[in-house]
């Protein structure tokens, strides 16, 4: 049987770290794929840097609109960042006839609805486990582990950064722009880090797993973002004599009225597990009426667990294209046609 053949566009943190898994459980990868899983070309501005990293027998190249336009890339591998190059680049892969894998919430926050659209139009799959919470599998959970529940809430600290922050100030007292700038020199941190610290990441990941969970469009727009810029070494220490923890959390819920979708800092008694995520480690929550309360733990980010998600859709991808084509359901997070019209609260 032919390999599967792996277009990889952006060969920086997370780019590197998924050439670096491919070839590192190369033989576990392929034998759950059921196929050869090959990285078969890549792109990167910077073209040294994408070849130490992937090495001589890959082939690279700095404008990625090659892989996505290439007859014999089967899936692209989107890990560029941001929604202006990234957006035209998956847009037309999917056009192309491309399945696609992505880490870019912020490209599924804000443009999901149109890309899905393309995506069913076309019978791709747009795969973007690695969008929410790291390495952790909450987009599977969501989707297929709790698909049997009414999701009632998810409540989650779901950037790595901004609990990282919040934990080295608490434990060593460091300041909030020394923590930042460790956080960015770890791979951490979003280009543009008032992302992480004015709550816009987290607010694209919440956007995402409340239209998995309640079936509405992508409204990021509509959501409440308040970061953790404003707190300070004083108001850490404050909670913790009162007994609590400062954790930036990310909750949506399901009420008679409509969605909540809010972003802010929140005091959390320090007894409760969610209290005790610390540095880069996320957690997210979810109640199912089924199920009842659920709790998924794991790295928020960084070059291996983030790739370690981007790898599980490519195995999921390939699988489907190993399938026969006539029995294949291109496993989308939602239905573009089928989405409910429940409104956003306002905050
Ligand atoms: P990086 O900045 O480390 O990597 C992006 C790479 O893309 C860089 O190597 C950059 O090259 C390259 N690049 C930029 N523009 C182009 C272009 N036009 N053509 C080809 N290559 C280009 O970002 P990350 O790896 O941290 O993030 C990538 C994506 O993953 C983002 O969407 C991010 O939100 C998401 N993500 C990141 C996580 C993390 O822990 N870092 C975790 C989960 C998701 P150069 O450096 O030369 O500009
Ligand atoms: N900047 C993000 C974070 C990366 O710190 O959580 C992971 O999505």
């Amino acid at each position: 049987m032919q390999p599967i053949n792996i277009g990889l566009m952006g060969v920086g943190t997370v780019g590197g770290g998924t050439a670096t898994v491919l070839k590192r459980n190369a033989e576990e990868i392929s034998r759950r794929a059921g196929r050869e899983i090959r990285l078969f070309m890549a792109a990167n501005r910077d073209l040294e840097r994408a070849r130490e990293v992937v090495g001589p027998d890959v082939p690279v190249v700095d404008d990625a609109m090659q892989i996505v336009n290439h007859p014999d890339v089967d899936i692209v591998v989107e890990l560029i960042g941001g929604d202006t190059i990234a957006k035209e680049l998956v847009l037309k892969a999917i056009e192309n006839g491309k399945h696609v894998v992505t880490a870019n919430k912020k490209l599924l926050a804000v443009h999901g609805n149109e890309i899905f659209a393309r995506a069913q139009e076309k019978g791709v799959m747009v795969a973007f486990e690695a969008a929410v919470a790291g390495g952790i599998p909450i987009i599977k959970a969501l989707r297929e582990g709790l698909s049997a529940n009414r999701i009632e809430w998810i409540a989650g600290i779901i950037n790595g950064t901004s609990n990282f922050i919040l934990t080295e100030m608490r434990d060593k007292g460091s300041s909030f722009a020394d923590v930042l700038a460790e956080a960015q020199r770890l791979g951490y941190a979003e280009a543009d880090p008032t992302f992480d610290i004015e709550g816009h990441d987290a607010g694209h990941k919440l956007t995402i797993m409340a239209s998995i969970a309640f079936g509405i469009p992508m409204q990021f727009d509509k959501c409440y973002l308040e970061g953790i810029s404003q707190l300070d070494g004083r108001d850490i220490k404050y909670a913790e004599e009162l007994g609590y923890r400062v954790k930036l959390l990310g909750l949506t819920r399901r009420t008679d009225a409509g969605i909540e979708l809010r972003v802010h800092p929140t005091l959390i008694p320090e007894d409760r597990l969610i209290a005790n995520v610390n540095g880069v480690m996320n957690a997210v929550m979810a109640k199912g009426d089924a199920i009842g309360p659920t709790l998924y733990y794991g790295a928020g980010a960084g070059a291996l667990p983030t790739a370690s998600a981007v790898v599980a859709d490519i195995v999921d991808v390939a699988r489907l294209l190993t399938a026969d084509p006539e029995h294949r359901v291109p496993h989308l997070a939602f239905q573009p046609d089928r989405l409910q019209d429940t409104p956003i609260l306002p905050i």
